[in-house]
């Protein structure tokens, strides 16, 4: 993709945030919706502390989001991982530890725990 210098978002500031992020390291994005209507926010932000520790602990290149909804509502915590989108439901903090280690880290979706296939694109 050709690179459109846009004055308003090339500030230190923006490219700074942009280094943080590692973005051009990440291979894959990981939002998790931490609730309410899904699960008990409580049990959404567990899961979250394991998502943020885990990939941090192993290195993984990959950008992580918490997403207050991602319009199920229903059976969560609710963890979508792009490129691939893919969709897991009911991620407790021990199974977002399985899926950190083998789909975010290895490439390898966790097919028993996948609810949906939907790579945009
Ligand atoms: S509140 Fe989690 S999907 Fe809507």
């Amino acid at each position: 993709m050709e690179k459109i210098p846009d004055p308003a978002c090339s500030t230190p500031d923006i490219a700074a945030a942009f280094a943080k992020l590692k973005l051009a390291d990440a291979g894959r994005h990981a939002f998790l919706c931490v609730g309410p209507n899904c699960c008990a926010t409580v049990d959404g932000l567990a899961t979250w502390e394991v998502l943020k520790a885990r990939l941090g602990e192993l290195g993984v290149p990959a950008l992580r989001t918490k997403a207050a909804c991602l319009r199920i509502c229903t059976g969560g915590p609710w963890l979508v991982v792009y490129p691939d989108g893919i969709w897991y439901g009911g991620v407790t903090p021990e199974r977002c530890e399985r899926i950190v280690r083998e789909h975010l880290a290895e490439g390898r979706p966790v097919a028993e725990w996948v609810a949906m296939e939907h790579p945009l694109g």
